[in-house]
């Protein structure tokens, strides 16, 4: 899959001013995807048929009666410690809502061009609150992703109704309310799974932002070629995930590649990289990737737990003291999620993680 020299700068700059993103190479009837697509190696798209199974952790009752709720918070700490991952069923958000959720995000998608070109930005800053655009990564990743995204940080400062695109409007302050008491109530399992008080995590700030990022894989001529999002890790304390039910997410799980299989009203949990520094390695942030798929539109929106934009970036991380003991040093420096998040973001995705930079 070696590629021949060519001016492929030239050829980003290109796709990004369309400001219609791979949607717009589908919608013009490509049927060859351009070298920008093509994988470097086809260790991008490996993919292991693993009997293994994925935790899928039931939540009902787990505030009424405390047996099931221990039950659960042994499940949620094997999960962690093992996995990075794990599937919650019965997490109190409605299907209709979950459903609605994913209509919004494909509604924008499928918005009339020159509606849609409006949002497309790479600017990141207080007035434009909602960035739609093609791989944030885009001039800096050893391969242009197979996907558009729509983000919006959703904490502190609410969005107003019109800087939401219409079709997102009313939905995404409904759901982000309602995933983040999902996400409150993973916080105290969590906490509670490391031996600390149930509040521990959210006092620490892990719930002070939150923001979605929906993501639009579409239907893809080639995928043999192509990545959906490559082999990465999340630069989040935790991501709630709503998938619908095309498939193509696998985590990185004992040396395989293991399906995170789409299952009706359930949501995906996994750990992001601060989780795995805050908790000293305790709960593990995996590596995960979505393979392009002949099969689309796929729609996703990853609810990012990071601590908010404004003042709250100047907030210090460092291994929680609790868990550490002269066996068990911090394996981590202090940092604050601005540098975690400028170093991520800097990066890209280029295969490695992120926290080696934090490494002691
Ligand atoms: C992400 C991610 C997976 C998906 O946004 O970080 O891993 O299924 N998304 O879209
Ligand atoms: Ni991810």
């Amino acid at each position: 899959m070696a590629q021949p020299n060519y001016d492929r700068k030239a050829e980003l700059t290109a796709f990004d001013e369309t400001k219609l993103g791979v949607k717009g190479l589908v919608d013009a009837g490509i049927s060859q995807i351009p070298r920008i697509f093509h994988v470097p190696s086809p260790n991008y798209l490996k993919s292991d048929h693993s009997q293994l199974t994925l935790p899928t952790i039931d939540l009902e009752g787990i505030d009424q009666d405390p047996i099931k709720r221990k039950q659960v918070i042994a499940e949620v700490k094997d999960a962690m410690e093992s996995w990075g991952f794990f599937q919650i069923v019965n997490h109190g958000i409605p299907f209709s809502i979950l459903e609605d959720m994913k209509k919004g995000v494909l509604g924008f998608f499928e918005e009339d061009n020159e509606v849609k070109k409006k949002w497309y930005t790479r600017e990141m800053n207080e007035e434009r609150r909602v960035v739609y655009n093609s791989n944030f990564d885009l001039y800096s990743s050893p391969v242009a992703n197979w996907r558009d995204t729509i983000f919006c940080d959703m904490a502190q400062i609410t969005p107003q109704a019109d800087e939401l695109p219409p079709t997102c409007r009313n939905i995404w302050p409904e759901y982000s309310s309602k995933v983040m008491k999902v996400g409150s109530g993973v916080f105290e399992l969590l906490s509670e799974a490391l031996g600390l008080k149930p509040d521990h995590l959210s006092n620490m700030g892990c719930l002070d932002g939150i923001a979605l990022i929906a993501h639009y894989y579409p239907s893809c001529p080639q995928p043999e070629l192509a990545i959906g999002i490559p082999d990465h890790a999340d630069n989040s304390f935790i991501t709630i995930l709503l998938q619908d039910d095309v498939g193509g997410l696998k985590v990185f799980y004992k040396n395989q590649w293991v399906d995170v299989p789409p299952i009706k009203g359930a949501l995906v949990v996994n750990a992001g990289d601060l989780l795995q520094l805050i908790t000293n390695d305790r709960f593990i942030s995996s590596q995960h990737k979505v393979l392009a798929n002949k099969v689309g539109p796929r729609v996703s929106v990853a609810s990012f737990f990071t601590t908010g934009r404004s003042t709250e970036l100047s907030k210090v991380f460092e291994p929680i003291k609790e868990l550490l003991s002269e066996n068990n040093p911090a394996k981590y420096r202090t940092t604050t999620t601005k540098e975690y998040i400028d170093h991520y973001l800097r990066k890209g995705h280029d295969g490695t993680s992120a926290l080696l930079h934090f490494k002691i």
